[in-house]
């Protein structure tokens, strides 16, 4: 079998530790790569006056998979977020975020196993800001049916085929009613033609607010969660908090052709450089790369190997989860963890 060509995009601040972890998580769990390591972020715009140099872009296109490490905004000022352009540029619709409880990692919220489904595209980050008048700011949130069709399609499709159950779409469509009510309707037509196709995924919708005074109260009752690109941004910070904060959480950005893999967090300015970033979420999207590559056993034994590091090693874990372990020994184990899983589950 050929190697994988991946773009390898590091980041900024813990960005290129924790991403490299993952790098070597991945070699480790059997997958052949052949790494392409572009420029993207902060240090991309301080280099090359761009935060996404296009040929950071086109290498993307080219392969149709990279793993990324976060990369810094500057905010209230300076360039556009890389991110944002990424995704609109490769149009990367659909961000998928699971969050699921960490075996050995319980946490007062109970066994939490919810997957989040953002539309990636538009809404509020759409880009237009206008000052009208001095003092006087807009913002234009902006919903289409066809970004809203287009995510909701994907969201009843990627919840039968993980065997989900339920899909709710979150909104306010009390108070914005046009362009909430949109995206909500689009979400009843896909679940209707999901329906009338023999799916067999339910679905209902919530308000927004009150979706996270449940997810902290009751979880359980969510399975896929559907939502616009703004409270899909701030809804997995929370869930992740769920399960034991931003070092944990995963996620895969998805487009008709291209896939972009990168944990939910931040650079993290505050802990870069200090060797003390918890690479787990990171390596936890790589596991989501390998899937998406076609390599199942790989998401399998990297999963598995980070279970088993995070029941049994407490001595390794980062400060983030309570211990006093580093990045480099928490991916050594996980390493190792990986490597003791069977070649073929
Ligand atoms: P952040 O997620 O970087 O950090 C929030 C808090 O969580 C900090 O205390 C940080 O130390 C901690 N944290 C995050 N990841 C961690 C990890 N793996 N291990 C241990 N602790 C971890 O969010 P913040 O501070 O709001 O943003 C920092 C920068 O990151 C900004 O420039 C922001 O624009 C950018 N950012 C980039 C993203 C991306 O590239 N996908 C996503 C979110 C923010």
């Amino acid at each position: 079998m050929s190697a994988h060509q991946i773009i390898y995009l590091p980041g900024d601040g813990i960005g290129p530790e924790v991403a490299m972890a993952a790098r070597r998580v991945v070699d480790a769990a059997g997958v052949e790569v052949e790494w392409i390591e572009k420029p993207l972020g902060l240090g991309a715009f301080e280099k090359f006056g761009d935060a996404l140099p296009k040929d950071t872009v086109d290498a993307v296109r080219a392969t149709g998979v990279a793993l990324k490490g976060p990369s810094t905004t500057p905010i209230g000022g300076g360039h556009v977020s890389a991110n944002v352009r990424l995704r609109k540029e490769l149009e990367l619709f659909a961000n998928v975020r699971p969050v699921k409880t960490v075996p050995g990692l319980e946490t007062s919220h109970g066994a939490i196993d919810l997957v989040i489904v953002r539309e990636n595209t538009e809404d509020l980050y759409a880009g237009f800001e206008n000052e009208v008048a001095p003092g006087v700011v807009t913002c234009i949130k902006v919903i289409t049916d066809r970004a809203s069709r287009r995510i909701a399609r994907f969201a009843f499709s990627y919840a039968q085929r993980w065997d989900r159950k339920k899909v709710t779409a979150v909104h306010k469509a009390n108070i914005m009613k046009k362009a909430d009510g949109l995206f909500l309707d689009c979400c009843r037509q896909a679940a209707e033609e999901s329906n009338n196709a023999g799916g067999t995924v339910t679905f209902n919708d919530v308000l927004v607010d009150a979706l996270c005074m449940h997810l902290v109260t009751k979880p359980s009752r969510y399975d896929v969660l559907l939502l616009e690109n703004l409270y899909g941004d701030i809804v997995s910070d929370l869930a992740a908090g769920l399960i034991g904060g931003l070092g944990l959480a995963p996620g895969g950005n998805y487009g008709a052709e291209t896939a972009v893999f990168e944990a939910i967090h931040g650079s993290a300015p505050d802990i870069a450089g200090q060797g003390i970033a918890n690479p787990i979420a990171m390596i936890l999207s790589a596991a989501m790369m390998c899937h998406h590559l076609g390599r199942p056993d790989a998401y399998r034994r990297i999963r598995r190997g980070v279970a088993s590091v995070t029941r049994e090693r407490k001595d390794v874990l980062t400060p983030d989860l309570g211990g006093s372990g580093d990045t480099e020994g928490l991916t050594a184990a996980i390493i190792a963890g990986v490597q003791a899983q069977p070649a073929t589950i």
